[in-house]
């Protein structure tokens, strides 16, 4: 049986034959090649967070901070990475994050990203502030072989909201990630910086401008009189005045089970259950929200045993860039991590190829260690084997 960690021997057996690979083999790696190629404007709002970056630090080091304790000789011939969240089975425990207006770091944008997720295997979450409109990305996804889950970016006006998880769900998306941390910008300043935001420039707002819903709120068309319609995106964009109660009426508008993304506390966890949900994302939006926010790993644990008591699924992201760390995060208890920046880097170096390598790297890595770690699925992996670093 084909194992991901074939991918080292492929590239090794390239190089008998004079040939290394043609892309970055780490995270850090891909992210210098991307500052390289993509303009000063794209790579800060990518790679940048919110105020002095400080929790994007710290999900790195709270990351780095577990160690890993291998077992040896323990037959790890076999091994299966898979998993199942929400209805949708997973080859490994991974899925692309949402990550909005993927036109800034590759013309081909969501579309290469689908292309490439689903060849590997590995489901996409399509952000709401996409550049391309979701109905194209769910035909390429589907011409493809994979799967795709839907982001809410969850608008002021509840029409548009219906009418965007309608749209995903007729489109064939299998799943609504509701994002709860971002109903406004954080203060960004590499972006105040440079004065950039892309949707104020018309870019990101696709399923906005093909909404019927939306376009019944502007006064002519977004054809006729674009700065109009971006004004009126920008107006309405985020609703500061949800509450959990809001979730119910979500409930009623889908058959689809919903996730919330941006869960850290363990009554909003308890909130979350009591709505209705079906999965919780820990997140921190990769620091990009509260700067001075807690590290989203160290969230973790006691979001997770929330989830484990009600019997929901439970993602992570913030921090993610190697095999290794997705094998923390699922000792930490989530079923499956969320890759975010990584393959955005990946995409503006080499559009579709480049994702399939990030991916293709960081599933590769995350075999090894599993099975050098003694281990040949997630089941057996929990807390006890990891220790957190003594102080130094
Ligand atoms: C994001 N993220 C995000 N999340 C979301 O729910 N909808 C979105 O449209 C976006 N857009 C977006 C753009 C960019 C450029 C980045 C870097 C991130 C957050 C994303 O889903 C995820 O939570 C973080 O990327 C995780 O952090 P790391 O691993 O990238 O550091």
């Amino acid at each position: 049986m084909p194992h991901f960690g074939d991918f080292q021997l492929e590239i090794y057996l390239a190089g008998v034959e004079g040939r290394v690979p043609p892309l970055p083999m780490t995270a850090e790696g891909m992210e210098a090649a991307a500052r390289e190629v993509l303009s000063e404007e794209a790579f800060g709002y990518i790679a940048g967070a919110a105020g002095t970056e400080s929790t994007a630090r710290a999900n790195r080091a709270a990351i780095e901070q577990w160690h890993i304790v291998p077992r040896m000789l323990r037959s790890v011939v076999a091994r299966d990475l898979t998993t199942e969240v929400c209805g949708t089975v997973l080859p490994a425990p991974v899925l692309l994050a949402p990550i909005g207006v993927l036109g800034i770091a590759h013309p081909e944008a969501e579309l290469a990203a689908a292309r490439a997720a689903s060849g590997v295997g590995v489901p996409m979450i399509l952000s709401t502030v996409s550049s391309i409109p979701l109905e194209q990305v769910a035909a390429q996804l589907a011409a493809a072989g994979g799967t795709g889950w839907f982001q809410l970016y969850w608008p002021k006006d509840l029409e548009v909201a219906r009418s965007l998880v309608g749209r995903a769900e007729r489109a064939g998306f299998g799943a609504i990630v509701v994002t709860l941390d971002t109903w406004a910008l954080a203060w960004r300043p590499r972006d105040l910086r440079l004065a950039y935001l892309p949707m104020l420039r018309g870019l990101g707002i696709a399923n906005y401008l093909t909404d019927p819903a939306f376009r019944a709120g502007l006064a002519r068309a977004p054809e006729d009189d674009p700065k109009s319609a971006i004004l009126h995106w920008a107006a309405t964009f985020g609703n500061p005045a949800l509450s959990w109660a809001d979730i119910a009426w979500l409930r009623s508008q889908t058959t689809l089970p919903i996730l919330v993304k941006g869960v850290c506390h363990p009554d909003d966890a308890r909130a979350a259950v009591d709505a209705g949900v079906a999965g919780l994302v820990v997140s921190n939006h990769g620091g990009r929200q509260v700067d001075g926010a807690r590290p989203a790993l160290d969230c973790l644990p006691d979001v997770a045993a929330v989830a484990a008591a009600a019997g929901v699924a439970v993602l992570f992201d913030s921090g993610i860039r190697s095999g290794s760390d997705v094998v923390k995060a699922v000792a930490l208890g989530a079923r499956a991590v969320l890759l975010g920046r990584p393959y955005v880097y990946g995409l503006a170096v080499a559009g579709a190829e480049g994702v399939v390598h990030v991916l293709r790297s960081l599933l590769g890595e995350l075999d090894l260690s599993l099975a050098l770690a003694g281990h040949t699925d997630l089941g057996s992996l929990g807390p006890e084997v990891l220790v957190r670093a003594p102080a130094r």
